[in-house]
């Protein structure tokens, strides 16, 4: 399915593509923008030899990746990364906290992230906003024995409505890491350090979707052009 902002995601995607050098490994992200980043990689490789090797976000990053020509890695060949480029779903304007997650990938983007060098979000001009939660749940990886007590705990932090999620076809989804992920929705979180730290202690977590401090720059790309954020 065809989404209005595919343009504004392409152009953003491929200005971050396009800041990728040979030699890099590079962390690949999970998503739609994240997919045209992908397509813009694979035709540099293809068109200007640009050597690289990635590592991908989630089982349907790593089959676009492959598909697209892109030459694979691991943790265990490489502990780091030189640069990470991902969507996502909630940009916080001055901090650039992130939501991420809504793609179902959070964990491995999580891992990612940490570590690389340099992470690059890319995002279309729907995703700033000036408190996360404003728009999007906070999702929550959890393991699935004990699911109903994790999330009452969580509603005990403040989230609403916590449910697992769903597939496309109205079945549990389960993560590519085996596990369930909750839906939170806190509304706009005036403190998202705290929320995460109480989220951090509750047993049955895996990880959230909260990417705090950790992007290195974000291109959000609207109508206008791009604009580059910084911390
Ligand atoms: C997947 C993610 C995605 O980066 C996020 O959902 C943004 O996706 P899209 O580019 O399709 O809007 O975090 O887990």
């Amino acid at each position: 399915m065809t989404d209005p902002m595919d343009v504004h995601k392409k152009t953003a995607a491929r200005r971050a593509a396009d800041m990728v050098k040979s030699g890099m490994v590079v962390g690949i992200g999970t998503g739609s923008t994240a997919a045209f980043m992908i397509e813009r990689l694979g035709e540099r490789i293809r068109e200007e030899g640009l050597e690289i090797v990635g590592i991908p976000t989630s089982d349907d990053s790593e089959d676009k990746a492959v598909h697209a020509g892109i030459p694979l890695t691991d943790f265990a060949a490489h502990r780091r990364i030189d640069l990470a480029i991902d969507g996502a779903d909630e940009v916080q304007r001055g901090s650039l906290h992130l939501v991420k997650g809504l793609g179902g990938a959070l964990l491995r983007e999580k891992i990612v992230a940490t570590a690389a060098r340099k992470f690059v979000v890319i995002v279309d001009g729907r995703k700033p906003v000036d408190l996360l939660g404003e728009r999007a749940p906070v999702p929550v990886e959890v393991i699935p024995f004990g699911w109903e007590c994790t999330a009452e705990y969580l509603a005990s932090c403040g989230a609403r409505g916590v449910k697992p999620r769903q597939d496309r076809n109205g079945g549990l989804f389960v993560s590519d890491n085996g596990n369930m992920v909750l839906d939170c929705h806190f509304g706009p979180i005036e403190d998202p350090e705290a929320l995460a730290r109480k989220i951090d202690a509750i047993v049955g977590v895996v990880e959230h979707g909260m990417f705090l401090n950790m992007a290195s720059e974000v291109l959000v790309a609207t109508e206008q052009g791009i604009e580059r954020w910084e911390p």
